[in-house]
């Protein structure tokens, strides 16, 4: 059976018109083409996706009816907050958009102008990175993937949109949904991790919390699905690398979170700065136009990334501005971003015949429509007295019940956490009065938000323990070579009774730009931690990373080990929360943790190879100088309470391809003596398949509140869609034979079913 065909005929042809050697890179910002007369329209070679029938597209329709070249051009440009201070927005055609600007006054000032200074007063749509947070910062993405729940990412999305639109920003560039087995790449903290299922799932739950049931709505934004596509695949973990990627791999792995989003109703799509298999994602008519704007029916616009046009240049596709113009408006990237090749060269790429004004006033109306959608015609301007400019009790609370669910306990031996409130506690370690790291990357953007430094671990302790004796010794800084500090940071643990490490990454080593070649601890944090482990006191590691570090060293000196990530606001309180056993941890890692960084990449849905490990064989597929497999598998976490997950059970063991499902279910007991949550997570393996499938893919997960005792019973129906695969010609295949399903708490579960696909 075969649903979703997609042709491939221009997989590999990515750009229109012919690259000329030795162009100059344009400066020009908003330089609109000289006059307002629209050029000959060529004969259109390409056809647009057709405007649907609906309310919107009339309107939008109506307008672009009435426009010049010159306004449709404006309409195809975004600027930021630099290029802005260099501009005259007072020219007759401003831009589509702006971006990076905040503040209610502000951003109603930029609106007045297009509003009401221009010919056909056609408002602005004001863009920001509220990547986890607008005001108030929550868990970092792949924190919110640690939580296995979407409602913690709905919530982000919704308290974020409320706050970024009550303040006049109405589009956000989130969520980010590329999947990744790169721990080295910076920007592992802006996405879900390694897994597509989960990603796809977070991803439509974000979207639905910025985007709501109608983003015209005063607490909501239009979302934007990037980076489009295969950004996570990038070489060596590189920022901006290239990737090469067979069919197959990008629509089983990088696709499926942008096709969820897009059956969401996401309004935006940003492209990716990569190449795909050699051509640039924003020069891509495969991915673009034959994906997701024609197979996918995606309707909304996409904008490019920062100066993406521009850098098709670089990339070697395009030899000066107007080729790079032709390409990214050849292959679908409505909105140009930063660079200005669009307004400068449109009109000379329509008079060559090189783009078609079918292209332009598509581009248009896409834009336009998200505008009508946002309701900005109507209601252009924000109310600046509601702008929200603190962070309210409400989204703290919120905040710091994310956090909470958000962090994975990795080890906890002879039961140290949680901890009495009591004694003498030494927090030690450079995170240990950190602020602002503690939010991650991509924070602080809200208005005022950096006057709202998060709490930092010392706060928190303090304030869950009051009677607890609570020292805090720095150690050392996260990233430098002094180890000055080591002698007082022992001589604090000697004097302890515990000892709370907090170590990790700034919020500057991870996020967009930094890839590291490393991933331990940064500086000399690993020696801190085994010099304060020489004390003999036990040890409790926090962690504040924006990506999977190799934790030998860590779990060779601590106790217990927390995997906090990037908290946000309420960083110390909800560390601080499990700690002392308020709340019970029940994160689990959405993304493998190497052993070494020579392992990398390793993730759990990986092929079996004809030769998979065996450590008794040498000649298979391992390393001579590290056992086998991750230092914790994704899926993995641990409670302060145990759970046993039993009785997996079939509604059939047949699944008809033609329709049928199968209903999965298990029983998960708590039976511990403490209330937690457990996620019940099911794989699939398909043995034998005309191409080698993944040794276990995710295809669902559930994450139960049981108090002591209870029990509850976990089920999942299963259809065709769970058990195919795309194929290399890009046909989503559902083929016959066995199904092994497996159910358990990690992706080592070993509880395992069969079925038959007939
Ligand atoms: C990033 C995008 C971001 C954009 C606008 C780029 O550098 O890659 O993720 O949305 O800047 O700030």
């Amino acid at each position: 059976m075969t649903n979703g065909r997609i042709s491939r005929r221009s997989a590999l042809a990515g750009i229109g018109g012919t690259a000329v050697l030795g162009g100059v890179a344009s400066t020009g910002l908003l330089a609109s083409p000289a006059t307002a007369a629209p050029a000959a329209t060529p004969t259109p070679s390409r056809r647009p996706r057709p405007a649907r029938g609906t309310a919107l597209d009339h309107k939008a329709n109506s307008l672009l009816q009435k426009m010049t070249l010159a306004e449709k051009l404006g309409q195809l440009q975004l600027v930021n907050l630099e290029d802005l201070a260099r501009t005259s927005m007072a020219g007759p055609n401003p831009c589509g958009g702006v971006f990076s600007v905040v503040g209610a006054a502000k951003l109603n000032a930029l609106q007045k102008i297009a509003v009401e200074h221009t010919r056909l007063g056609i408002p602005l749509i004001f863009g920001l990175d509220v990547i986890h947070g607008y005001t108030t910062n929550f868990p970092i993405p792949l924190a919110q993937a640690s939580s296995f729940d979407p409602n913690v990412a709905r919530t982000d999305a919704e308290v974020a949109a409320a706050e970024a639109r009550a303040s006049g920003i109405n589009w956000t560039y989130a969520p980010m949904m590329d999947v990744t087995h790169e721990p080295r790449w910076g920007r592992i903290a802006e996405g879900n991790g390694e897994d597509p299922y989960l990603t796809a799932t977070l991803a439509v739950a974000k979207v639905t919390g910025y985007q709501g049931s109608d983003y015209s709505a005063p607490d909501r934004l239009a979302a934007c699905a990037k980076h489009y596509v295969a950004y996570g695949g990038a070489e060596g973990g590189r920022d901006y690398n290239t990737v090469d990627v067979s069919i197959q791999e990008l629509h089983n792995h990088y696709l499926p979170p942008f096709k969820a989003a897009v059956e969401a109703g996401v309004a935006t799509v940003m492209a990716s700065f990569n190449a795909i298999s050699g051509v640039p994602a924003h020069a891509n008519v495969y991915t673009l136009r034959d994906v997701l704007k024609e197979a996918y029916g995606f309707d909304g616009f996409v904008v490019s990334d920062w100066t993406g046009i521009q850098e098709l240049i670089m990339h070697g596709v395009a030899g000066n501005g107007a080729d790079a113009a032709a390409a990214g408006l050849t292959a679908g990237v409505d909105m140009e971003m930063v660079s200005t090749n669009y307004v400068e060269f449109a009109q000379q790429l329509l008079a060559a015949g090189r783009i078609t004004m079918s292209e332009i006033n598509d581009a248009v109306r896409r834009i336009l429509r998200v505008k009508y959608a946002l309701g900005l015609f109507d209601n252009p301007y924000v109310d600046e007295a509601g702008e929200v400019t603190s962070v309210s009790a409400s989204a703290r609370a919120h905040a710091r019940a994310a956090a909470g669910r958000s962090m994975v306990l990795l080890k906890n031996e002879n039961s140290l956490l949680p901890l009495k409130k009591t004694g003498s506690i030494a927090v030690i370690g450079p995170l240990g009065e950190a602020t602002y790291d503690l939010n991650g990357t991509w924070s602080g953007l809200g208005t005022g938000s950096q006057t709202t430094p998060p709490v930092t671990v010392v706060e928190g302790i303090k304030a869950a323990a009051p009677t607890a004796t609570v020292t805090f010794t720095k150690g050392c800084e996260i990233d430098d070579p002094d180890t000055s500090g080591f002698a007082a940071a022992v001589a604090a643990a000697r004097a302890a009774d515990v000892v709370v490490l907090a170590v990790g990454e700034s919020a500057a080593e991870s996020g967009e730009a930094s890839a590291r070649s490393n991933i331990g601890l940064p500086g000399v944090q690993e020696q801190l931690v085994a010099a304060v482990a020489q004390a003999g006191t036990p040890i409790v590691a926090v962690l504040f990373n924006g990506r999977p570090l190799t934790l030998q060293p860590v779990v060779n000196a601590a106790t217990a080990i927390l995997e906090a990530w990037a908290p946000g606001v309420e960083a110390g309180n909800a560390v601080a929360d499990i700690l002392f056993g308020r709340v019970n941890p029940g994160g689990k890692l959405p993304v493998s943790f190497p052993r070494a960084v020579g392992q990398v990449p390793i993730y759990y849905n990986h092929l079996n190879t004809g030769r998979p490990a065996d450590p008794n064989n040498k000649y298979t597929s391992k390393y001579l100088d590290l056992p086998s497999g991750p230092l914790f598998e994704f899926g993995f976490g641990l409670s302060y309470t145990d759970f046993a997950i039993s009785d997996l059970r079939l509604s059939s063991t047949r699944l008809s391809r033609r329709g049928g499902s199968v209903t999965v279910s298990a029983t998960v007991r708590n039976t511990g003596d403490r209330a937690g949550d457990e996620v019940v997570q099911l794989y699939l393996h398909d043995p034998v398949a005309s191409i080698s499938q993944p040794v276990r893919r995710l295809r669902g997960y559930r994450r139960v509140s049981l108090t002591p005792g209870q029990r509850s019973t976990v089920t999942f129906r299963l259809t065709p869609q769970d058990v195919g695969f795309y194929d290399n010609n890009a046909n989503f295949v559902v083929e016959r034979g066995q199904i092994e399903v497996y159910v358990g708490n990690s992706s080592s579960a070993a509880m395992k079913a069969v079925f038959t696909v007939v």
